[in-house]
């Protein structure tokens, strides 16, 4: 193994310091002609599993343990934030300092090059699978619709550019909305799409834009935010694990999303997972302008029944359930006098097949909000999967929450090994298991 390797990422894993002479050593280091690391592999992969679980549990999170957030070992009881609000008078009104030869942007998303680089910057950096198979690749269109719904602000779609070159190199964002929380309707920021190009990455620029992006929404008022990872950090509200439901097994096998078993040839996957040619319930359909209202309230009563879920406003539910083609795609179920009696809706999202000779991407439908009241759950989400198939997404994913549980076998899904963690910034409620958690990420 080459040493490298195992210094840099000792310094990213297990170097145990005070945070701001992590971030000065860090500085030093910074050259913006760097090769982009190959070798980033986690040290932590490269031990035996049982040290590698035993190191975790020791480690320091050297900003984490400063913020506002529950804390290991911590038994909540209560509903309540952790720090009170502020006033703007009391919020550090200039931006943290960035490593020398770095400067704060805005990037305009109204402005198509700019819009670009900010895809560029995703598409070459953001999150990999565990094997570094696939890379998320969310289209312009996506993030214009993700980072531009009811209220947002252009001062939270905060970039980090090479001062010389003008190259972007690292992005944050939030956006508003409302979250119940058990009994409590809360105002928060949804903080997404953050992202390091990789040649700068163990160099605490990541506490820099999450410090930079709370300050801007301290500033507009909003002290609680939420944001989901697939890292572990101090301390999920609730932890979702992903499953998958094959639509094209055979690219699915090539590409190496799943293996094929001794058991299991692509021949018996084809037939396992195929599916019928159109979908079966009477009345299913895609969305349009004049359900929005009933479906939307539809919505509103089902997410009663669980502990943290979005509240929606009438605007808000109307910008994220327009179908818009290779973003979002809802459905309705009508009955005879017109009612909308179910809901089902799937985000569109490839990612890129990694240096793989014949597929450059696959194409996922990720299962965002669905109701049943008058079909079963496993014939709406049928012909959901249909539909995406249809539509040609590849694989059908969805996170184990809500009631989806006791229908992930007869709808033929298989357990991924990626958790989504949950979790509140500046809020401090007891956890949830799975089942009572009903916010989708983008
Ligand atoms: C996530 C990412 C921005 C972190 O940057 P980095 O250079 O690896 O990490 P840095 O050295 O700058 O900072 C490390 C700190 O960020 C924290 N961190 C890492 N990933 C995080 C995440 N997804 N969310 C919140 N905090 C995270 C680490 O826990 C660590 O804090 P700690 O010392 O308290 O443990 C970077 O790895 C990246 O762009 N990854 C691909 C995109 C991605 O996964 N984005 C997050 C999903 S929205």
């Amino acid at each position: 193994m080459d040493d490298h390797k195992v210094d840099s990422q000792k310094y990213v894993n297990l170097k145990i310091t005070d945070e701001e002479s992590v971030i000065c050593s860090g500085i030093r280091d910074l050259q913006p002609s760097d090769e982009i690391g190959e070798n980033k592999q986690p040290l932590l992969m490269d031990i035996p599993g049982s040290i590698a679980s035993t190191l975790k549990m020791f480690k320091k999170f050297a900003f984490w343990s400063t913020q506002p957030m529950v804390q290991k070992d911590e038994y909540v009881t209560s509903n309540r934030c952790i720090t009170p609000k502020r006033r703007a008078a009391e919020i550090r009104a200039e931006p943290y300092a960035l490593p020398i030869g770095f400067m704060w942007v805005l990037v305009d998303l109204a402005n198509n090059i700019e819009l670009e680089e900010l895809y560029k910057l995703l598409n070459e950096n953001y999150v990999e699978d565990g094997r570094k198979l696939f890379r998320l690749d969310n289209q312009p269109d996506f993030l214009k619709w993700a980072l531009k719904p009811p209220g947002w602000k252009s001062d939270w779609h905060v970039g980090v550019r090479v001062e010389t070159t003008g190259q972007l190199v690292a992005f944050i964002s939030a956006i508003p909305g409302k979250l119940r929380c058990y009994n409590k309707v809360i105002k928060v920021v949804d903080v997404n799409f953050m992202c390091v190009h990789k040649r700068l990455r163990g160099k605490r620029v990541a506490p820099i834009l999450m410090r930079e992006i709370t300050r801007r929404v301290n500033l507009k008022g909003i002290f609680q935010a939420f944001f989901t990872a697939g890292v572990h950090l101090p301390t999920p509200v609730g932890s979702c694990r992903c499953w998958h439901r094959f639509l094209n097994p055979q690219k699915l096998v090539e590409v190496r999303y799943t293996p094929m078993s001794r058991n299991l040839t692509v021949q018996h996957a084809l037939q396992l997972y195929s599916l019928p040619n159109e979908t079966k319930t009477k009345g299913f359909r895609p969305i349009r302008e004049e359900d929005m209202d009933q479906a939307h309230k539809l919505l509103e009563k089902y997410l009663t029944r669980f502990k943290l879920c979005p509240v929606f406003s009438k605007d808000e539910f109307s910008h994220w359930f327009t179908p818009k083609p290779g973003v979002i795609e809802c459905f309705v179920v009508t009955d005879a006098k017109n009612q909308v009696t179910d809901l089902a809706s799937y985000l569109c999202l490839p990612s890129t097949v990694i240096q793989h000779a014949k597929h450059k991407t696959i194409s996922a439908a990720n299962a965002f909000y669905n109701v049943a009241t008058k079909t079963s759950w496993s014939d709406l989400l049928n012909d959901t999967m249909i539909s995406a198939r249809n539509n040609q997404m590849d694989v059908f994913n969805t996170l184990e929450q809500m009631e989806i549980k006791k229908h992930l076998a007869t709808l033929k899904f298989v357990p991924g090994d990626g958790m989504q963690h949950y979790y509140l910034f500046n809020w401090r409620c007891p956890p949830m298991e799975p089942q009572h958690i009903a916010l989708t990420p983008l």
